[in-house]
Order: C-alpha cells, then structure tokens, then sequence
C-alpha cells in the first residue's frame, strides 16, 4: 500500500501522521510546491515511526516522480480559507491546482484511488473527476464525514454521553446549506427527537453548518486540521482494509438523489475498489428540498468551474 498526499500544509501533514501512527501503508509521500517542507515533515514523521514502532516509510518531495504506483492519492493542496473568506472564494485558485494536481497523479499512478480534500469540496471533486477520466468509484471527496463527526461531538456535548452511542449523517455540499438528517439521528438506537426538544436540536445542526467557520474564528489564520486529518484516514481505512463502510462522501451522481453531473455528499459504501455503491436513502419532502437546495448551491460553483 502505497499513499500519497499532495500538499503538505496543516491537514496533508496531520493525516501522514495519523497514517503512520495507524500503519495504513508501506509507504507515505507527502508533495508540496514549498521546498524542504514535505523533506522536512517527512522526516520528523519518519522519526516518530521510531517511537510509535511503525514500520511505514515516509518520503517527501517536490516533484510527481517519486508518487508512482500509489493506491491512493489524496489532494489537499491549495489555500485555506481565512477569517471573513467563503469556502466559495477559493473557487477559482483551488481549482486550477486541483486540475494540475490530478492529471499529474493520474500520470504517475493511473490505477489509484483519489480522495479530494481541498475547497470549496464538492466543486473540487468534480474537478478532479473531469480531469482524471477515472470511473467514479475512484474519485470521492471527504467532507461528509467531517461534518457528521462535528454534529456527533456537538450532540455528546449537549447530552454528556458517549461518542459511541450516537449514530448520525450529514448529507448534501460542505457548505452552509449541508443537510444533517435528524431522522437518521439516534443515541444508542434512541431518536434524537425522543432525548432533545426542537430548538437545541436546530441550535446543533447550525453549529453543525458552522463548524468550519467556528474553528478559523478562533484560529484566526488557518482553517481546522485535526478532525479533517482523521475523517480522510477514516475513508483511507475503509479502502487498505476493505471493510464495505458506509460513511457520506462526495461522490459523481448519475441520476441518483434525483441529480445528474454533479459531486454531492450521499451516503457511500467504501471498500478496496473506493466507492462499491451509493446507498438509497428515503428523503422525506423537507430532506429533499434542503438537499435539493444545497446541489443548487454546488450547482452554481460548477458554472463558474465548468
Ligand atoms: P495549508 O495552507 O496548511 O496547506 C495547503 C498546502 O498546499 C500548503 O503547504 C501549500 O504550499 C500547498 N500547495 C499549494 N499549492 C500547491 C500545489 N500546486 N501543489 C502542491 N501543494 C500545493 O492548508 P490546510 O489547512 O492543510 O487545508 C488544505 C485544503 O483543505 C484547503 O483548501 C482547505 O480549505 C481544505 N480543507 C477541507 C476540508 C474538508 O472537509 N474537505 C477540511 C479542512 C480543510
Ligand atoms: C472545514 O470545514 C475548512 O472546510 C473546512 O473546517
């Protein structure tokens, strides 16, 4: 198994670490266009395989050469979003490094599985897709299970249990107008409706819209890391270990959800192949207007991408 991370910033460099920390691959490449910074990360991640006794290798690098034969690529290269930046004004910086990203990963290793990261996500995706010319089980996005582990910390926070008691999904765009399905939302098989009156239910699926925002608000220069890196290493364990693990991913629909042509967050059976199906779901009339007015909002990027 061999993994490659293009861009070594905050969640490319945390997800490595993880990666080795977990022993998920033979062989890790971190690549950056800034020298000496995936050199030097690799390095002091390689040395924290001494202490964490994993026998995975890290190489760092400027240049496509050395991500040969990888079995999975992530993309995480571009900008992160800054105080008072939309996910949305990245649009046209990140998609062009996106694009360049994917045909050089498609070069070097033409049978890999592609997990895009970058922002604004769902637009990303969809230009990795269109670059790669992979069949879609090879090209997700992670962003569903970012924001689902963010409503399952608020909902543990706002009822002091376990995190393994609650089981939850956020479909649909990263973005304001992403759909957490309260239906589907349960604490140890109980509905969440049954535990919360509507109101704080409501209050958490907006903290849940705003996650992202809250951390770069507190973080002033940066966007969050630690909990990205972990939902990337959570679909890269689904692949290396084929476990056939439903989780939301970003995904390219072909009729399904009721949309066509488009990247969106629906929930994903993952195993070694990438993408083994996209599970149907029952929408409600309410879940599917707000699912259909997040692909609106995706839609409306794809234009200007397109
Ligand atoms: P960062 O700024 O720490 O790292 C980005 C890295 O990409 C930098 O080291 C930069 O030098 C590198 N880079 C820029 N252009 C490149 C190119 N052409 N080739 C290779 N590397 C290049 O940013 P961070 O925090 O790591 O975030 C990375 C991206 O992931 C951002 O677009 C951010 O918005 C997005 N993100 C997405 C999440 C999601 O749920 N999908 C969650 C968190 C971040
Ligand atoms: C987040 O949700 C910035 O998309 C990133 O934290």
């Amino acid at each position: 198994m061999k993994i490659t991370i293009v861009g070594a910033g905050n969640v490319g460099a945390t997800a490595a670490q993880i990666i080795v920390d977990k022993a998920l691959a033979n062989d890790v490449v971190l690549l950056d266009i800034v020298e000496g910074t995936p050199q030097g990360k690799a390095l002091d991640i390689y040395q924290s395989s001494a202490v964490q006794y994993s026998d995975t290798k890290m190489h760092g690098t400027n240049t496509y050469e050395l991500t040969g034969n990888s079995d999975i690529a992530v993309i995480t290269a571009g900008l992160p979003r800054k105080p008072g930046m939309s996910r949305d004004d990245l649009l046209h910086i990140n998609s062009e490094i996106v694009a360049t990203a994917t045909k050089e990963i498609v070069k070097y290793s033409p049978n890999s599985i592609i997990i895009v990261v970058s922002n604004p996500l769902d637009a990303m995706t969809y230009v990795s897709f269109v670059n790669s010319h992979f069949p879609r089980n090879r090209v997700m996005g992670m962003s569903g299970v970012l924001d689902t582990a963010r409503f399952k910390a608020f909902i543990c926070m706002e009822l002091n249990v376990s995190i393994e008691n609650i089981n939850a999904i956020v479909l649909g765009g990263h973005g304001d107008s992403m759909v957490p399905l309260v239906r589907y939302t349960t604490v140890a098989g109980i509905p969440i409706s049954d535990l919360l009156p509507k109101n704080r239910i409501d209050a958490l699926i907006e903290r849940t819209r705003n996650g992202g925002a809250e951390i770069v608000k507190h973080l002033k220069t940066g966007s969050a890391y630690y909990a990205p890196a972990a939902s990337i290493v959570q679909m890269i364990d689904a692949i290396v270990n084929n476990r056939h693990k439903i989780m939301p991913c970003c995904v390219y629909l072909q009729g399904e959800f009721g949309h066509s042509d488009i990247c969106l967050g629906v929930p994903v059976k993952i195993g070694a192949s990438g993408m083994e199906e996209i599970v149907p779901i029952k929408l409600s009339d309410e879940e599917k207007t707000a699912f259909d007015k997040s692909a609106d909002d995706v839609k409306s990027m794809l234009k200007i991408v397109s």
